[in-house]
């Protein structure tokens, strides 16, 4: 498998990054209590894939519902920290989501789930009608990524509304790590879901909680303030094209 673009830098985070999880205010306390709150009601013995699983976080919580999880991801370290947290009760494969899922059959999964990762995939609609591949007519896609907002400040784009690989230093697990990803703007995500037969039923701009603000005021209140992640719940309405 050739190596997908953030593989080294997630190799180098994946001990870090597994250990600081359970209680990393960014993931803990944002990201995670918006993308479960779009996962409501009963998943119990529903088909869930998780793309980008990282350590086995949100697999773990999908399994501990009742649902049939099975969860992929491209580095081999996070794979090793995702298995030992769900302890054979999910499946865990290796798979680059920049490549076809050929490994899955059509219509395979209830529901598809993946948490900030599809901002390391330059080309989301080939990505999202894979994903409609493998997902039951009338299932749904729920994800969470870098708000296009924020990022268009952050890495100072010059043009919003081209695709382009951007990167910059992450030190919130305790080392610096370089970390690159894809800008998108919020009309190419869009299009990419409504372009592969999915149709948008709720964007979610999070809120930290109050755990939050408990543990980190100081980004709590830039985070009431300016988005930083946005999250998307789609339904599959019809086979992508
Ligand atoms: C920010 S982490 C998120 C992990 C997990 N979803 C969570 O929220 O805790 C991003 C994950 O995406 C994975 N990833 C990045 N590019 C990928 C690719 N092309 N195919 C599969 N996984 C990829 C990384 O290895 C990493 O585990």
């Amino acid at each position: 498998m050739k190596k997908n673009l953030a593989y080294d830098a997630y190799e180098e985070l994946a001990d870090l990054y597994a250990a600081l999880i359970d209680t990393k205010p960014h993931n803990a306390y944002y990201d995670r209590p918006a993308v479960q709150s779009l996962i409501s009601g009963s998943i119990e013995g529903v088909k869930i894939l998780d793309i980008g699983c990282g350590p086995g976080v949100y697999a773990e919580w999908l399994a501990a519902r009742g649902a049939v999880v099975t969860a992929v991801d491209a580095s081999d370290k996070m794979i090793e920290h995702a298995k030992k947290r769900v302890k054979g009760k999910v499946e865990i494969l290796k798979a680059d989501m920049e490549e076809p899922l050929d490994f899955f059959a059509d219509e395979t999964f209830d529901g598809v789930l993946s948490a900030l990762a599809i901002t390391y995939v330059k080309d989301h609609s080939r990505l999202f009608a894979e994903i409609n591949r493998v997902t039951k007519k009338g299932g749904w896609f729920v994800f969470s990524t870098e708000h296009p907002f924020f990022s268009y400040r952050y890495f100072g784009i010059k043009n919003y509304f081209e695709t382009r690989r951007v990167c910059c230093d992450w030190d919130g697990f305790g080392k610096t790590v370089n970390m690159p990803s894809y800008y998108h703007s919020l009309g190419s995500i869009s299009e990419a879901l409504s372009g592969n037969g999915f149709v948008i039923e709720k964007i979610l701009e999070p809120k930290p909680t109050e755990k939050f603000r408990e543990v980190d005021g100081h980004s709590f209140e830039k985070l009431m303030k300016f988005p930083l992640f946005i999250c998307f719940r789609a339904k599959k309405i019809e086979h992508a094209r």
